[in-house]
Order: structure tokens, then sequence, then C-alpha cells
């Protein structure tokens, strides 16, 4: 693997200009993947490493980002543990949710096996990318995951089922919560071990419940996923969507890099987090519905934060593309950053 930019920057070089990947860039947005799905579903291509390779490198090609992010989705934990998912209209669905049984992991299967279709996509996405392509490993943080295999959906976004039992199980949700980790850190691991360059954990709901709470359940967990990628020498992003002034806890032990989600400027963001803690992010994904002229002065204000902080600094958003969004914008800010002048 060449030390592309991306991988110079978790490295805390500086360079000429900023890296740019998008969450939820395989997918969605590429009039390729569209064309894919017209004949396979989501399941189907996740599940079939040639397509799902291809999905991966699609954005290389298309939009011209500097990453490759592994096509595959944080669900696959709660199916390896033995959870029956069904993919409907309206999102994944879990139809026998945990919070359905006091002792849930009494409840659980796991068979870290179920993921090994995931290194044979790893396996085929290292063969086909050119090497000064870095790939990005994930999975969820253990209480999104949670989330969904308490709550079954995600339609009611704040997950009342899903908090509620953690108020009224403890001692039950810490064992959900360790089972969880135990699984993400040999994932992890296996993905680093086929071949993946970075690994980002997406905590997308960390903003669910009082950041004392998300310290006191949460944290020790994200530190052992970290501390798990860390010791095989692979940079670690952390993105914990909602975590506010949460931030100012956010410190070397725990990540490289902490993705920024839309609601703070990373301005705020930057003095919060620990001087040494890198940031990835933030721009608003909605955004990229607007004209040219907006995004391009929206963009521009990110030049004076990069000619402060070069070398801790990843351009992405600060939460997925949604499926909506015009593929011309999108390459539009690829354009934008690879076209501008950052000095
Ligand atoms: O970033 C990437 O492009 C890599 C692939 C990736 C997917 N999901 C593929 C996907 C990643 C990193 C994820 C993460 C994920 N999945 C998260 C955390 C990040 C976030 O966006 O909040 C969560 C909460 C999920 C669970 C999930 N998967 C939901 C709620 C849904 C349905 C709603 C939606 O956003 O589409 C999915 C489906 C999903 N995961 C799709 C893709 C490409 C859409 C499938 C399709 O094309 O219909």
């Amino acid at each position: 693997m060449q030390k592309t930019l991306l991988l110079k920057k978790l490295n805390k070089e500086a360079t000429a200009r900023p890296p740019v990947w998008f969450m939820r860039q395989a997918g969605r947005v590429l009039p390729s993947y569209n064309k894919i799905k017209e004949n396979y579903s989501f399941r189907e291509m996740m599940a079939n490493p040639e397509i799902a390779a291809d999905v991966t490198l699609l954005p290389i090609k298309d939009l011209g980002v500097d990453a490759a992010i592994l096509f595959s989705d944080i669900l696959v934990v709660p199916v390896a543990m033995g959870m029956e998912l069904e993919w409907t209209a309206n999102g994944p669905l879990f139809p026998t949710p945990l919070s359905n049984y006091l002792s849930p992991v009494d409840h659980l299967n796991t068979s870290p096996q179920k993921l090994e279709h995931i290194y044979q996509v790893i396996d085929e996405i290292i063969e086909k990318r050119d090497n000064s392509t870095p790939l990005i490993g994930f999975c969820g943080s253990p209480l999104t995951t949670m989330c969904y295999m308490l709550q079954g959906e995600s339609r009611k976004h704040d997950f009342p089922e899903a908090v509620k039992f953690l108020y009224q199980n403890e001692r039950e949700s810490q064992k959900l919560i360790d089972a969880i980790t135990e699984l993400s850190v040999y994932y992890a691991q296996k993905q680093i071990e086929h071949g993946v360059d970075v690994f980002q954990l997406f905590e997308t709901h960390a903003g669910l419940i009082p950041f004392e709470l998300y310290q006191e359940f949460f944290i020790p967990a994200v530190e052992k996923i970290s501390n798990a990628v860390r010791s095989k020498g692979t940079p670690f992003i952390y993105f914990p969507k909602g975590l506010g002034t949460g931030l100012k806890y956010v410190t070397p032990d725990l990540c490289d890099y902490v993705s920024i989600d839309w609601q703070m400027p990373l301005t705020d963001a930057r003095q919060l987090v620990h001087s040494e803690v890198g940031l990835q992010g933030n721009i608003d994904p909605r955004l990229l519905y607007s004209s040219k002229e907006r995004i391009s002065k929206e963009l521009e204000k990110y030049k004076s934060y990069f000619a402060n902080n070069n070398n801790r600094w990843i351009m992405n958003l600060g939460h997925g593309f949604l499926p909506d969004i015009p593929f011309e914008n999108a390459k539009f800010v690829v354009d934008w950053v690879k076209n501008s002048k950052w000095y």
C-alpha cells in the first residue's frame, strides 16, 4: 500500500490539500450503483464478494474520492449473533427485537463464521484496487448496534424501547454490550488481517442518551475496539454523532481521528477535542441539495480551517449521503477540493 493522502493525514502529516471521502459513498447517489441495483437486492449485493467489491470501488472511479469504504452494513454483527434481519422498504427490520426478552444474551447464538463472506469481499477489493486506494473497514459502535437489536427497527428515531431497556436492566444491558463488543473486536481485527488500511467506528446514535450515561456504559466498549484496532497499527476513526460537548472527553487514548457531525462548526469542535486528535467532517449532507454557488460558498469556509489545522483534518460529510442527493453535486465537491488552491 502506498502512503497516500489519507494515510499521510491519519499519520498527522501536512499535505497540499485535504483528503476527501464520504460516508455512504458506496451506493445510492451513484448512477452506476443504481444500475446494478436493478438486478440485485441490497442483501444479494452485500453477499456476493465480486459485486460488493465492485460497488466498493465505484466511488473511486465515478467520484474520484481518496479512499474506498467497504460495501457492507453495521447490522451484519447482530446477524452473526443469531438475529434474523429483513431489509424492507422502510429500512432494516429485526422481526424479533431483543427488548422482548428479560435476558437478551440468552437468546443469542453467535457464530463468527457468518462474517466470513465479508473477508472474501475484502480479499477481492485488495486484488482489484489500485494500490494507491486505501480501504476503510468499519463496524457499528455498541450503542448504535444495541439500539437496533433491542428496538428491531429505526422508524422511531429515538429508539424508545432500547433506551428504556438500558435504564430498566442495567446488568442485562451490560452483558449485551460486552457480547457486541467481543464480536466487534474479533470482526475488526479480521478485517485488518484481510487488508483494511483504516478502521471507522459508526456511533450514529451517540446523542440518544445523556453523555454521562454514554460515558459509563459505552466509552469502555469503544476503547476496547479502538485498542484492538490500534494494536495492529491501524488508524482508528470514531464517529459519535450527536456527542456534543462530550467531545471534550475525546482524547488520543480513544481514537486517532474523530468524525464531527454537522450540528457543530468545525472550529468549535476543534476547541473541545484534545489537540492531538484529528478531525474529520463535517459538511451537512443536505447542503448538497443546494446550488453550486451555495456549495462553493460553504466549502470556501473550510480553507481557513485547513490553513490552521492542515495536518489534522480529513474532509467528509457530517453524516451519510441521502439517497436523492444529485450525483453531480457530490462530484462537484470532490472536484472543488481537488482543484482549489488551499494556500
Ligand atoms: O459508507 C458506505 O458507503 C459503506 C457502506 C455502509 C452502508 N451502511 C451501506 C448501506 C455503511 C458504512 C453503513 C453504515 C450503517 N448502516 C449505519 C451507520 C452510519 C449511518 O449512516 O448512520 C447504520 C445506522 C446502518 C443501518 C442501515 N442500513 C439503515 C438504517 C439502512 C436503511 C436506511 C438507509 O439509510 O438507507 C441501511 C441500508 C443501507 N446500508 C444502504 C446502503 C448502501 C441502502 C441500501 C439500498 O441501496 O437500498
